[in-house]
C-alpha cells in the first residue's frame, strides 16, 4: 500500500500532459527537487529504514537518479556509483542490455565500482515498466553485490515494474504511485 508521509510530497510533483508523446502524463520531479523541503522530506524518507544500517554503495541510474541517488549516498555515508547509458564511462566496463517499451538500450558501469558481498541500494526517480531497473540489477548482480533495495520516488503500479523487482528478490520502496 501507499506509506504516508506526514509532508504532502505528491502535491509537489508536476504533471506534463502529452509529454514526451500524446497520451502520456509525464510525472516531473523538477518541481519536487527545487522545493527545499520537498527534496529533504523525499530524501529522509527514502533512507529511513537503512538509518544505522552499514551500506556500502548507492547506485545512481541516469540521468534522475544521479540527482536522487547522489543525496542518499551522502545521508547514509556510502560511496556512490553512477550507471549509465552505453558509451559514457572511462574505464573498462560491464555492460547490460534492458527492455525499453519499443526495443533495448545499453546500460554501463565501472567493472570495479563494486566489490563482491558489498551492500548496494539501486534508486531511480521512478518505476514504469522496470526494464530499466531489472537490467541494473543484473549488472549489478554480475559484480557480486548484495542488493539490499531498489528505492524510486514514483512507482506506476500499472505498468508492473515494482512487482517484476519484487519477484527479481529486491525489495521495492517507492514513496508515491500515480496512475
Ligand atoms: C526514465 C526514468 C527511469 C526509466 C523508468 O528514464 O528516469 O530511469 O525511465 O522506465 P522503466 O521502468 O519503464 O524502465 P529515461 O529513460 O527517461 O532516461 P533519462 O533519465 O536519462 O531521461
Ligand atoms: N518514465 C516512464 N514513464 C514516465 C512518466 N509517466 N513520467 C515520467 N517519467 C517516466
Amino acid at each position: 500500500p501507499p506509506m504516508t508521509i506526514a509532508y504532502d510530497l505528491k502535491a509537489s510533483v508536476r504533471t506534463i500532459p502529452d509529454y514526451p508523446k500524446p497520451g502520456i502524463l509525464f510525472r516531473d520531479i523538477t518541481t519536487l527537487l527545487g522545493d527545499a523541503r520537498s527534496f529533504r522530506c523525499a530524501i529522509d524518507e527514502l533512507v529511513q529504514p537503512w538509518a544505522g544500517s552499514k551500506i556500502d554503495k548507492v547506485a545512481g541510474i541516469e540521468a534522475r537518479g544521479f540527482i536522487i541517488g547522489g543525496a542518499i549516498a551522502h545521508q547514509v555515508s556510502s560511496g556512490f556509483v553512477p550507471i549509465r547509458k552505453k558509451g559514457k564511462l572511462p574505464h573498462t566496463t560491464v555492460s547490460m542490455s534492458y527492455a525499453l517499451e519499443y526495443g533495448s538500450d545499453i546500460i554501463e558501469m565501472h567493472v570495479d565500482a563494486i566489490k563482491p558481498g558489498e551492500r548496494v541500494i539501486l534508486v531511480d526517480d521512478l518505476i514504469a515498466t522496470g526494464g530499466t531497473a531489472e537490467g541494473a540489477i543484473k549488472l549489478l548482480r554480475q559484480t557480486g553485490a548484495e542488493i539490499v533495495a531498489a528505492c524510486f520516488i514514483i512507482d506506476l503500479p500499472e505498468l508492473g515494474g515494482a512487482a517484476k523487482i519484487r519477484d527479481m528478490g529486491v525489495p521495492v520502496r517507492a514513496l508515491m504511485e500515480f496512475e
